[in-house]
Formats: C-alpha cells, structure tokens, sequence
C-alpha cells in the first residue's frame, strides 16, 4: 500500500488529492490519512492542503517502502528489513531453511553480530551503511558456488559507481574498493546436498554513511572508506541498493545463460588486482609475486619470484605497488 501512495506521488509530481488516492487505494480518506502520519514518522515529507490534497517534498535517506517500489525483477521481489538484527546473513540462512523463495532479500539498519570474512567481526554501526543478504536457489555445484561471489562483487561494483558515479574497483578475492580503500565485501554461505546447492546466502556489506573516524575501530579507520567520505556528502542506501539488485538481476541471468566467460571477463576490467605485485597471507602461508589471473574457479594466480605458478584459494591480499 506503501508502495502505491509513492508510485502515486512520484507519478503525479504534484499534489494528489484525497479522494483520488482513496478512489485508486479502495480505502476511506481517513485511511489515507493514517498512512500518511506513517509515512511522516518514517522520514517521509508530505505536505498537506485541504485544497489540493497531499504532495511529497523529500523522502528519506533509506526507506525500504521506497526500494520496493524501484524493483522489477525477481531478486528483490520480497524484501524483509529490520531495524537491528545480529546478522542478516544469519536471518537470511534461517528464512531459506523454511522455504523463503529465491531473490528473496534481507536488509537491516544496523547488526550486532555483524560476520566477516574468515570468521571476523563486520563492524555495523546503526542508519549509516548497507547491511543485506540475498537468497539465491541456483542449479550449480557446491565448487561453483564462488561465481555467485564473483557475479555479486561485479554487480557491487556496477551498483555503486552507476548510483554514486565514483569508480569501485575489486581486490582479490572479493573486497569492494575505492582508491585503495576497502568500501565493501562479500560474505557467501549456502547449504548443499548430494545434488547441488540447496540454496545460497549472499551477504553484502557497502558504508554509506559512515565516518571512517567517528565509526569504525581504529586498526580499520586507515584502511576503510564509504561513499560519503568519498562524495564529502550523504547518500541514499536506497538508491544504491536498487542498483546493485538490478545488477544482481542481470548478471545472475548472464551466468545462468552464458556461462562463465562475461561475468569473468567483466571482473577482470574492474579488478585492481591483477597485474599487480601482491602480498598473500593464506592461513600461516605469506607469498609475494605478481597477481596474473584468477582460475575459472575464482583461484588467483600468482608468478612467484622464482617464475613458478601458485593458485590460491583464500586469503588476505595486499597491494605491494
Ligand atoms: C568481508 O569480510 O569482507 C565480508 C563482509 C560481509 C558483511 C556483510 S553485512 C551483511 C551480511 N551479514 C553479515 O553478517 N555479513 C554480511
């Protein structure tokens, strides 16, 4: 019903009357009336005459009432959000367990126990970034499970720099960056069985609005960054969620049709790892050399400096020059 009043709103561009939106909505003037306080408490302003009727001035940074009204594909056509969740991830592994279709799509203000990649804390402070997960049910192996990692970094990547016009780049394996500046990542777990996948998680991460300073601990202040700090101005998590989703609607399609090929293809243009001499901490194991390629498995490939080939699956990446 939200959702209508602001496709109303935003089609009209002007004042929409009370009994043209109670003829559209089947609903008394009352009605309208109640949902429009709503809509106020949620951010929403909505100026009212008794003239001419209701018209919206400015919506909120995040409204979760907005982004539905900007989906038309299938990833996002159900969109479950909460204020404060331990981790959307989690919620989102829980929901798939009891049948939540696939593009079903879990969002929340802020988290308490926010995950990491290998078993760290993601930090989440409240209103400020994107905290979401995607249900995805492919029909692919639990090994291929890595393309829905790289197809989600591709997507990340076009979202932001379409909503935000700043150039992201991705960092092996699957780090979001803005010059040189970890943005965002990617948490990816799912369940399998004999047959394949079951179903997928696909946790995404991106700071919005966060001040590096003010909101992050201090041995990650150096090294991370968000779209505010980048743009010195705030930004609509809604906005740049719709992107990334209808990146995600496409790429998904692109994997599903054509394989591989362009979807690797394109994260190699936004990758800022290849080519590159790099440092790798894998578990205990630290190797340098120059990032080459990444393996049709999503492994990067690095020319040791004794001109050997070494694959790496997992781990910490960083840019030597
Ligand atoms: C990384 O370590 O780079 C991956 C971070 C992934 C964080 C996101 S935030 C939404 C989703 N829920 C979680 O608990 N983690 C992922």
């Amino acid at each position: 019903m939200f959702n209508e009043i602001i496709n109303m709103f935003k089609k009209k561009g002007d004042f929409v009357s009370g009994e043209e939106m109670s003829k559209k909505l089947g609903i008394t003037r009352a009605a309208i009336w109640k949902k429009i306080k709503i809509l106020r408490g949620a951010g929403y302003k909505i100026q009212a005459s008794t003239a001419k009727g209701y018209k919206l001035i400015k919506t909120p940074e995040f409204s979760v009432e907005e982004l539905r009204t900007l989906i038309r594909g299938d990833i996002g056509r159900e969109i479950i959000f909460f204020e404060s969740i331990g981790s959307t991830n989690t919620a989102a592994l829980e929901l798939a367990e009891k049948g939540a279709p696939h593009g079903t799509v879990v969002i929340a203000d802020r988290q308490t126990k926010g995950k990491g990649r290998l078993g760290r804390t993601w930090v989440s402070p409240p209103k400020k970034n994107i905290y979401m997960s995607v249900i995805l049910r492919p029909e692919l192996e639990p090994k291929d499970a890595t393309l829905l990692t790289i197809m989600t970094a591709v997507s990340c990547a076009k979202g932001v720099m379409k909503s935000t016009g700043l150039k992201a780049e991705i960092k092996w394996p699957n780090d979001l960056m803005i010059s040189n500046k970890k943005l965002g990542g990617i948490l990816t777990e799912m369940k399998s069985d004999p047959d394949g996948i079951v179903f997928a998680v696909i946790g995404i991460g991106i700071n919005v609005n966060s001040k590096t300073k003010k909101d992050f601990p201090p041995d990650i202040r150096g090294i991370a960054t968000s779209i505010k700090e980048e743009l010195g101005k705030i930004q609509s998590r809604t906005f740049i969620i719709a992107e990334i989703l209808k990146e995600l609607e496409h790429w998904y399609k692109v994997l599903l049709n054509e394989g591989r090929k362009p979807l690797f293809d394109e994260w190699k243009r936004l990758s800022s790892t290849l080519g590159r001499k790099v440092r790798v901490t894998a578990g205990d194991n630290v190797f340098t050399g120059v990032a080459e390629d990444i393996d049709k498995g999503g492994m990067l490939i690095l020319r040791l400096p004794s001109g050997m080939l070494k694959k790496i699956s997992s781990g910490d990446l960083t840019m030597m020059r």
